[in-house]
């Protein structure tokens, strides 16, 4: 069987044989149903009968692996995909840096590993349930398709998590496996199992800012995962990534049309201030200033899943093997990390200062400095389109001590700059920083359904090209 292509003759497509491994085949049709139950449940609404002009992956080759298609999303070719075996690929960091990478489970670190994969693969079906009733409201028949395509990548990245748990760890995989399947966005007695993913999406403008920020998050860990001495992981995270790249697209694109739109919007009808927020509002198009509150608290919000400042977890994961840095193969130093330190902001008697912490306690902040940097070039971008339009505004990301609610600065109230403010400053000037009641309620009556293909909510900028190519009025979704 050739691995670059994906087998679609069974019940399940996969790349990995499945067929000859008649165990976790059974255990997966087992779990198939439970899945689709869900999907249905929680997955698109209103739309699942629709057919959707979709990518689906045919080869696992980075050169042409997706084949588009109209589908009904609960008949997506949800499958299994793992980036070709690097063959003698050894464990490149950690106290077994140069041996062989692992095909099997190490039996000391099956707790740790057990633990990452179920977290990573929590985050999948959240984001999925998060952005449930978005279709109702989506800007143009493109987004809507571009939403769908993201979602049913979300279902993907869980049936990778899911094969890896029960094909590596047996029956109390097969449990997580169920549990997956079972918890809930914002539940308050089942939820998920990291803050950002039980927040709501509730409009068009969070989605954008959501797959910007948090997806970035997800991309950062599966960058960090892909680095893994448990090869079965290293593979599986590397192709999600593939996917994980139109995520990005989808955000960095998304707000910066909504930008240009708002810019062409002020020009055309003369409005220099970009702070005159009643004037820019009623063109029926967004103000930067609330643009740049919604990328304050999704930033914010998505710099709480870095978790601690100091982690002995991350501390554990790396030496073990397990998780190594962004792009750990591209670092130049030992790769161990046992001698040398990292600065990290820190909060000191009340006040935010520069620590050199020993390097493998701060690998939580390192991946998110990583993290800072890869959404400043994107932040940069939109600012671009800003400064053409001349328009006097700058996006900017918020001090890493803003409304946090992980890790040292959740116990001060800072603002954007990192200034700390006492609780009723924080009270007083909290509309500032973050969007406010009316805020939302200007969104939300923004977000009517444009279902004519070709056509553009008003507060939106066509994309320059589509998707596969296809010309302007093309029908992504077919609407049933
Ligand atoms: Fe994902
Ligand atoms: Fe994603």
């Amino acid at each position: 069987m050739n691995l670059m292509n994906v087998d679609y003759n069974g019940l399940i497509p996969n790349n990995v044989d499945l067929n000859a491994d008649v165990r976790v085949q059974k255990a997966l049709e087992k779990w198939h149903p439970g899945y689709i139950d869900w999907w249905n449940d929680m997955g698109p609404e209103g739309f699942q009968q629709s057919l959707v002009y979709l990518r689906t992956a045919v080869s696992v080759d980075p050169k042409g692996w997706a084949k588009f298609d109209y589908v009904k999303m609960p008949e997506y070719k949800w499958g299994i995909l793992l980036a070709p075996q690097v063959e003698d690929r050894k464990i490149s960091f950690g106290a077994h840096r140069g041996e062989k990478a692992w095909q099997e489970v190490p039996g000391e670190y099956r707790a740790m590993l057990r633990r990452l994969i179920v977290i990573q693969g929590d985050t999948e079906p959240a984001s999925v349930e998060q952005q449930r009733y978005l279709g109702k409201t989506a800007p143009s028949l493109y987004d809507l398709r571009n939403l769908f395509q993201v979602n049913v990548e979300e279902g993907r990245h869980l049936w990778a998590m899911v094969y890896l748990l029960q094909k590596y760890f047996g029956a109390d995989g097969r449990e997580e496996a169920e549990a997956l399947l079972a918890r809930r966005s914002g539940d308050p007695d089942t939820p998920r199992m990291l803050g950002a993913f039980n927040e709501q999406t509730p409009d068009w403008l969070s989605f954008f800012m959501f797959t910007f920020f948090t997806d970035r998050d997800g991309k950062m860990q599966l960058e960090a995962l892909a680095q893994s001495g448990f090869d079965p992981l290293s593979r599986t995270t590397r192709f999600m990534l593939t996917e994980e790249a139109h995520h990005m697209f989808v955000g960095e694109t998304g707000i910066g049309r909504i930008v240009e739109r708002t810019c062409e919007a002020m020009k055309a009808n003369g409005i220099d201030d970009p702070n005159d927020i009643a004037a820019v509002r009623r063109l029926g198009v967004i103000d930067l200033p609330t643009i740049q509150k919604k990328a304050n608290l999704l930033f914010s919000l998505t710099l709480d899943l870095f978790g601690n400042e100091i982690s002995t977890n991350a501390a554990n994961a790396f030496h073990a093997g397990i998780k190594g840095r962004f792009r750990e193969d591209k670092l130049d130093d030992d790769h161990r990390l046992e001698s040398g330190t990292y600065p990290v902001l820190r909060l000191v008697d009340g006040k935010i200062v520069n620590e050199d912490v020993p390097a493998l306690s701060a690998l939580n902040m390192r991946l998110r400095d990583d993290f800072v940097a890869d959404c400043n070039g994107g932040v940069g971008r939109w600012n671009r389109v800003i400064e053409k339009f001349n328009v006097p505004f700058q996006i900017g990301l918020p001090h890493v001590a803003f409304h946090r609610h992980i890790g040292e600065f959740s116990k001060v109230k800072a603002d954007t700059d990192g200034n700390a403010l006492s609780d009723e400053a924080w009270v007083k000037r909290r509309a500032e920083f973050l969007p406010s009641d009316s805020d939302r309620d200007f969104i939300e009556s923004l977000m009517k359904p444009e279902t004519e293909p070709g056509r553009f909510a008003s507060w939106i900028a066509p994309p320059k090209v589509g998707i596969d190519n296809k010309q302007g009025n093309f029908e992504y979704v077919k609407i049933a």
